[in-house]
């Protein structure tokens, strides 16, 4: 079952200021919704979501949610709507590093399958759960546009191709050691969103 909204009690701990941007964050956001019309600024969930996932450990809860909604001026479930309907946004506590091996044909014809299983022997775990360390979880996504080096994953921002056991091995050590969340905004989001 999804996550649930929670409507009045949630809205008021992000309104009581348990939950807040940071003021770099808070910019990106208003820049982002500035390109939107006045009484527009739904448009700008999307990105805005990006910015919320990234800014509050890798996942929307409810309450960052209805945080959200209430910066955007919209309702709480217009956010649950959208958040809920890509696989890109978690709304549950994910690790610092969520993994999203392809398993579409040209990865899958070229052992994804193998990859994922790999992964899951490594890492104690199977698809959708999280390594005990907290630092990593494992999803398998749908074609990531990098057909012609398969196979592939995507970890925040990165994509990594033509992939090995070998190359697993370096690629989860190198983040394990670094230690940070990773997200889809990592790249500069400040001028990319
Ligand atoms: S099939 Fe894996 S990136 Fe397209």
């Amino acid at each position: 079952m999804g996550a649930q909204v929670h409507g009045a009690q949630s809205f008021d701990a992000a309104k009581r200021g348990k939950i807040v941007f940071s003021e770099d964050a808070m910019n990106t956001v208003k820049k982002i919704m500035s390109r939107y019309p006045e009484g527009r600024t739904k448009s700008a969930l999307i990105p805005v979501l990006h910015v919320a996932q990234a800014e509050f450990g890798g996942w929307l809860s409810p309450e960052v949610m209805d945080y959200v909604a209430s910066v955007l001026k919209i309702e709480p479930i217009e956010v649950f709507e959208v958040a809920s309907f890509y696989t890109m946004f978690n709304l549950k506590p994910v690790g610092k590093v969520v993994i999203e091996v392809c398993q579409t044909s040209s990865c899958w014809l070229n052992g994804a399958e193998d990859i994922v299983k790999y992964i899951e022997k490594k890492l104690h775990i199977k698809v959708g759960e999280t390594s005990s360390d907290g630092m990593f979880t494992l999803k398998v996504a749908e074609c990531l546009g990098s057909c012609g080096t398969a196979p592939m994953m995507q970890c925040g921002a990165s994509f990594h191709e033509n992939l090995t056991y070998e190359k697993v091995d370096k690629i989860l050590a190198d983040y394990k050691a670094d230690g940070r969340l990773r997200s889809y905004t990592d790249k500069d989001y400040k001028n990319t969103l």
